[in-house]
């Protein structure tokens, strides 16, 4: 039978017991990081999620206590009285390193098998592993102190917002299934047989009725739901900050943000961020990172070059200058000696994953310029281009002639990969900026329509609203998104608040009436009882929380993530489901 823990009370956590006097009775109680017997001497480390303290126990401890003591293994679940005092050796790796309690009652709690992995930080073993056993891999500092963050964010969040006249409401989590973007998780039910609950890809539409309903300034600390592929920052379920506000334009938003963000940084990481942030237009951004979420740390921007080979002899250039097509590059200053021919054909395969058909270089080293386009390419053409992209000695020049498409895809991740093998930026710097003016389609090739490239309810840029269905391909948006160190941090938009306008939205991405009707009927409906002008956004949380710790994957900032296949390892599901519960649901799995 394990001890009981009558007459302890906990007077300190093990990581705060400095804060005791010297000489003065401690109670703590944790898990046991490691138990030392030397003897006549017994140390144990015990830990909570403070820190770790060393008990100690010795000659002058009561043999009874002494044998308990000895008798203890890792993560057993202790409960320890005792005197604080100064330590013989001073340990400077942690913060209770200069005491220890010499223990006079002892209590097991519990004991536990010997866990399959090591609990600590250095901890190397498979993910696979941690999270299967996630509740261990849970005690480890770093994932404490990851998750207590994660909560101080939160916190700061619901407190800046409050203080701005926000008020946090509960939006559903069973909705009706309105798909746009990503694909809706389902939830069937039981009393209408044949039809289903959509899980929220987020409160999109909730907050927008909201508005509509008098609320004025709304937020929510939301779960979504998206079946889509994970990537390191994308989970099937993450929570967004999400907020929405009444009577706004962009600046509005963006600047009650950047409050935000500067509260965020500043509270949690010391760090001053200066505000506004930049703001970069989509078509700027495109133009010289090439990606629509630009890490401005470092700059390999990319040079258009199209028009110098527009009349070249070089097919591969020249088929490339049309309506639609691009030749561009990037400059890779003073990296001859690294990009050695064998490091460009590896680049060559990594622009391949993102479609192009090759990666066209020029290397100029001591000994001249070696180039595998320039001899199809007249003296003239060389130099300009050299001149363009400022070419000089020590310098690689890579270029990709595709579909514009193409091109920004495989030079905008090359840019990226480029900058973080040749170390280009500093860790631990924070470059924060928006991109707006957003084109408000996207041309889907499969479905061969336009789509909204944020969601429907996105406002045109007043200028734009006659091109709605005339001109789509150049309407742009009243949208912006942050974007932290090159990841979409969040993103939002002033929403259509005019009904004519919706529906002229609706039928430029292709649906009827009749489709708009079924859909959003609810919307349109509610939309005809005076609607205000409004706008907002929302955060990633996880991807939030990821960056300002440093993380490489949002699934260490999340208690119980998913792995690749959309699984929860320690849980084992999602399971089968016995046919029976299944009939009750009118649903029959097909083979
Ligand atoms: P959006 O779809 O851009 O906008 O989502 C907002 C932010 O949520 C985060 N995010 C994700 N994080 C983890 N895993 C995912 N699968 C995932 N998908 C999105 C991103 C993203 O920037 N309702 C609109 C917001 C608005 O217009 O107000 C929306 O959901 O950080
Ligand atoms: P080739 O004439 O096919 O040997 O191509 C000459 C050079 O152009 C090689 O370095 C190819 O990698 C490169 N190349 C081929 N297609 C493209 C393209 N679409 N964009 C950029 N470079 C290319």
């Amino acid at each position: 039978m394990a001890d009981t823990m009558q007459g302890l009370k906990r007077t300190h956590y093990c990581g705060e017991v400095i804060e005791a006097e010297i000489g003065s009775e401690v109670v703590v109680s944790g898990w046991v990081q490691r138990a030392r017997d030397l003897g006549n001497l017994i140390f144990i480390d015990l830990r909570d999620r403070t820190g770790v303290v060393q008990l100690a126990f010795g000659d002058q401890t009561d043999r009874e206590i002494f044998e308990k003591a000895a008798g203890v293994r890792s993560e057993y679940v202790l409960m320890a009285k005792g005197l604080l005092r100064k330590r013989e050796s001073v340990n400077k790796e942690i913060k209770t390193g200069e005491v220890e309690i010499f223990v006079t009652d002892l209590r097991v709690l519990a004991k536990s098998e010997t866990p399959p992995f090591e609990i600590s930080d250095t901890v190397n073993v498979k993910e696979e592993l941690r999270l299967k056993y996630r509740y261990l891999d849970l005690r480890r500092s770093v994932m404490q102190q990851a998750l207590m963050a994660r909560h101080r964010i939160v916190k700061i969040a619901r407190d800046y917002f409050d203080r701005n006249g926000f008020i946090e409401i509960e939006t559903p989590v069973l909705i009706k299934s309105t798909p746009e973007g990503a694909r809706d998780y389902l939830v069937p039910s039981r009393v209408h047989p044949g039809e289903f609950y959509a899980l929220p890809q987020s409160p999109q539409l909730y907050k927008q009725l909201l508005m509509l309903a008098g609320y004025d300034r709304y937020m929510q600390v939301a779960r979504c739901f998206r079946d889509e592929d994970l990537r390191a920052d994308r989970q099937p379920e993450f929570t967004q900050i999400d907020i929405e506000m009444s009577f706004v334009d962009e600046n509005d938003v963006m600047t009650m943000n950047e409050g935000f963000i500067k509260k965020v940084f500043k509270e949690v990481l010391g760090v001053e961020v200066q505000t506004p942030f930049r703001r970069i237009p989509y078509d700027e951004a495109m133009d010289r990172y090439g990606i629509d979420k630009p890490d401005t740390r470092f700059g390999l921007e990319l040079c258009n070059i199209t028009d110098i080979v527009k009349n070249t002899g070089f097919k591969v250039f020249a088929g490339a200058t049309g309506e639609g097509y691009s030749v561009r590059g990037i400059n890779v200053k003073g990296a001859a000696a690294t990009l050695t021919r064998k490091e460009i054909d590896k680049l060559t395969d990594f622009v391949k994953t993102y479609k192009a058909k090759g990666l066209a270089f020029s290397r100029y080293t001591a000994d001249g310029v070696s180039s595998s386009f320039e001899k199809f390419l007249t003296p003239e053409e060389v130099a300009a281009i050299h001149e363009r992209m400022g070419f000089e000695e020590g310098d690689v020049l890579l270029i990709v002639a595709d579909r514009n498409k193409v091109v920004f895809d495989s030079l905008g991740q090359l840019r990226n990969h480029l900058a973080k093998m040749l170390h280009l930026y500093e860790e631990g710097t924070y470059d924060l900026l928006w991109v707006t003016d957003f084109p408000l389609f996207e041309y889907d090739e499969d479905e061969g329509r336009w789509t909204a490239m944020h969601h429907p309810f996105t406002c045109p840029k007043l200028e734009d609203v006659d091109k709605l269905l005339s001109d789509p391909g150049h309407t742009y948006a009243r949208a912006y998104d942050i974007v932290l160190n090159g990841v979409e941090l969040g993103g939002g938009s002033i929403r259509i608040n005019d009904p004519e306008i919706q529906t002229k939205m609706f039928e430029a991405i292709g649906l009827t009436d009749e489709q708009a009707q079924e859909r959003f009927g609810f919307l349109l409906n509610a939309f005809k009882y005076g609607v205000p002008p409004h706008g907002g956004m929302a955060y990633g949380l996880d991807r939030l929380v990821m960056l300002m710790l440093g993380k490489e994957t949002i699934k260490d900032v999340i208690a119980f993530p998913k792995v690749q296949n959309a699984s929860d390892l320690m849980t084992d599901c999602p399971s089968p489901i016995d046919q029976k519960d299944l009939d009750v649901l009118h649903i029959k799995v097909a083979e």
